[in-house]
């Protein structure tokens, strides 16, 4: 017998039937990010090794067990696991900066497909997509708050209910080596009773001790010290301007001084928005400050924020009623041998007035053709046989009223037209 393939484990087929929700989601994000001023930039999937290391950092999970790295010619590539560090790399090579001597920050948005190698499950998948934005150069807690203002109504505009959206603060450069060694003094008398990766993780970072998954360990550092305590004046002050901002327009988040991201880069704000719905892999997406990030990368002092969100999840939790059906506007029905031909021919007139016309194409009797108009969700069938094409009329049946009348071509397009301006 041939072998037969099958997808590799972690990747998906999207197919035709799932499609309309994608493009729901991307047609949304599209709309949203652009009144906010945010324009879409599209990088490498591939990328320098490297330029994860540094910026995800070369403790952290994604790039010390979940990178797909390739080697070709002596010259190490990754997958992107993510795209802040592409988005910030693209930036510094390009030198965007120079559009930001306004005093104005730059917006971008993108759209495309990450690598991780975990284990699949519900939610959790080794390729999947994201949708995120970048703003680089701001510092402003305003920058923050309506960027999180806008995550918000993405995900109104969404229909995505049973949400909630979890802030803190990682600190930044100059409180969180207080922190790392308070830390590092509350882990060392415990740390025989953490796993092997959290006595890995504490020599090499303490901080990224507090990532580990382990029920029995997460017990433990529930008890830990927490960073969000140990914030500098200016952290503090920072957070404090956000949650403000928050308030006032009345966007709610709860403070969960626990909420730990799994990358290096970010100082000050960061946020999650988690879903009760989604299991154990509950962030539908996630985000925050990264003020050191641009110049880590060899760009000049540059301050960032933003998020990204998980495609797969988002589309577990979309409401059904909302997605558009394939569209069709009209199905042509063929009568006898002579209107197959003709269906299509008149099909070609209505497309190129812009109609949406499904064909016969193959000759099926006219109670399957109608079966498949119903499925298409049609809103109209006009019938083309050998009659009709000498009378120059055709039957045509309004599928949602049941109603039917013999019609001109251009009186079908009018009726068609009408019915897109309802
Ligand atoms: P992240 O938290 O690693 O952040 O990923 C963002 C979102 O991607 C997650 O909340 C989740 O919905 C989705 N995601 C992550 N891994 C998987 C997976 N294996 N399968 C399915 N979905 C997944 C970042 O990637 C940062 N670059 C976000 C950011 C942008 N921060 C600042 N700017």
């Amino acid at each position: 017998m041939t072998k037969r393939y099958k997808a590799l484990r972690g990747t998906r087929d999207i197919l035709p039937e799932d499609i309309a929700r994608w493009h729901f989601l991307e047609d949304t994000s599209r709309r949203v990010f652009e009144r906010y001023g945010f324009r879409e930039i599209r990088t490498p999937i591939l990328e320098a090794t490297e330029l994860f290391a540094r910026s995800v950092g070369a403790s952290s999970d994604i790039v010390r067990k979940e990178m797909y790295t390739l080697d070709r010619g002596g010259e190490a590539m990754t997958l992107r696991p993510e795209n802040t560090a592409s988005v910030v790399r693209a930036f510094v090579e390009h030198s965007l900066h120079r559009n930001i001597a306004s005093g104005y920050p730059e917006r971008y948005y993108y759209i495309g497909p990450m690598f991780r190698h975990e284990r699949p499950q519900k939610g959790r998948q080794r390729q999947f997509h994201q949708i995120g934005v970048e703003v680089l150069g701001a510092a402003e807690p305003l920058v923050d708050a309506e960027t999180i203002e806008m995550v918000e109504n993405f995900l109104d505009a969404l229909g995505i209910e049973d949400r909630e959206l979890v802030l803190s603060s990682v600190g930044d450069h100059r409180c969180r080596p207080a922190y790392r060694e308070e830390l590092r003094a509350w882990l060392e008398p415990r740390l025989h009773r953490l796993c092997g990766d959290c006595h890995r993780r504490f020599e090499e970072n303490p901080l990224r001790v507090l990532d580990c998954k382990i029920d029995e360990d997460r017990q433990l550092l529930a008890e830990a010290p927490v960073l969000l305590d140990t914030l500098c004046a200016d952290c503090e002050s920072h957070l404090a301007e956000v949650r403000r901002l928050l308030d006032r327009w009345g966007t709610g988040y709860r403070i969960d001084p626990r909420l730990v991201r799994g990358l290096d880069y970010y100082e000050r704000t960061v946020f999650e928005v988690v879903s009760g719905r989604l299991g154990a892999q509950n962030a539908i997406l996630g985000g925050g400050r990264y003020d050191g990030l641009v110049e880590e990368l060899g760009g000049p002092a540059i301050p960032g924020f933003g998020f990204a969100m998980g495609m797969e999840r988002t589309i577990l939790l979309l409401p059904e009623k909302r997605i558009p059906d394939e569209r069709v506007d009209v199905a042509l029905i063929a009568l006898g041998a002579e209107g197959w031909e003709a269906s299509v021919e008149l099909a070609r007139r209505l497309r190129a007035a812009g109609v949406a016309a499904s064909t016969p194409v193959v000759e099926r009797p006219m109670g399957a053709q109608l079966k498949r108009a119903d499925k298409t969700g049609a809103r109209f069938a006009v019938f083309v046989g050998r009659d009709e094409i000498a009378a120059g009329r055709y039957g045509f049946k309004d599928l949602s009223t049941g109603r039917q009348e013999n019609l001109d071509e251009p009186t079908i397009l009018a009726r068609v037209g009408e019915a897109h301006g309802e």
